[in-house]
């Protein structure tokens, strides 16, 4: 099933009122708005220009809650059970673009919600080549007190103290045109805990008055080297 059809089917159950063949305490995905990807120049991004291994950062579903776009380079595992903290399930649907390998994620840890700044970040993906001893390769690892998530698996927990996966951004590829859209999220969305906790600092780092607007029409997507001044490598 295309990514697109998955969310179709979602929106459309929720619109006619049916219960879908979910447990009780299964989560919906949730919709934000749909926002195209760009380029600094403003340029919608193209799937094929993601580069497989590196970190790019986004901004969804809102304005300071920063998000992790990766080319993972191969296919993902397709339609992944996971639960939440709380013992919430979900199914995480699988990536999206050519191969199937383009994956988004919220960027907030699930443990003590170490995240990406303009200053330095603690949390990245790693592949191959840039693993180290302690990091296994294609994780995203969080060097303040080592979570480990997958992303090919819905970045599922694989070590360290994380209760859950990462949120996950629901993307769609357009075929067409090759750009991509982040239209939602699925699995436990920390945002508000995070604005509570970060409060002062986001309003330094994106406005007090702009933090916690929605992103609307388009988000800028940069890469993490570009983004942030330095990349504590653990
Ligand atoms: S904040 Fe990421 S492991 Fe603790």
């Amino acid at each position: 099933m295309q990514r697109r059809d998955f969310i179709k089917i979602c929106a459309a159950t929720a619109a006619i009122g049916t219960q879908p063949a979910f447990a009780a305490r299964d989560l919906k995905p949730r919709f934000y708005s749909r926002a195209l990807l760009v380029d600094e120049r403003r340029q919608p991004l193209k799937a094929a220009g993601l580069a497989a291994g590196r970190n790019y950062i986004f901004h969804y579903p809102f304005e300071a809650t920063p998000c992790f776009l990766l080319n993972l380079g191969k296919p993902t595992v397709q339609n992944v059970t996971l639960k939440t903290g709380d013992g919430g399930s979900y199914e995480w649907p699988g990536g999206v673009g050519p191969n199937s390998a383009i994956v988004g994620y919220s960027a907030i840890c699930a443990h003590r919600m170490t995240y990406p700044t303009r200053q330095i970040s603690f949390i990245s993906y790693r592949d191959q080549s840039t693993a180290s001893r302690i990091t296994r390769p294609n994780m995203i690892h969080c060097c303040s007190e080592h979570s480990e998530y997958d992303p090919a698996s819905g970045a599922r927990v694989m070590g360290g103290p994380a209760p859950q996966p990462l949120s996950a951004i629901l993307l769609e590829h357009d075929r067409n045109t090759d750009a991509l859209y982040a239209v939602g999220t699925l699995g436990g969305e920390m945002f508000n805990t995070f604005f509570e906790k970060f409060e002062f600092k986001l309003a330094l780092d994106y406005g007090a008055d702009r933090m916690k607007n929605r992103v609307s029409t388009h988000s800028v997507v940069i890469e993490l080297e570009s983004f942030c001044k330095q990349q504590v490598r653990c």
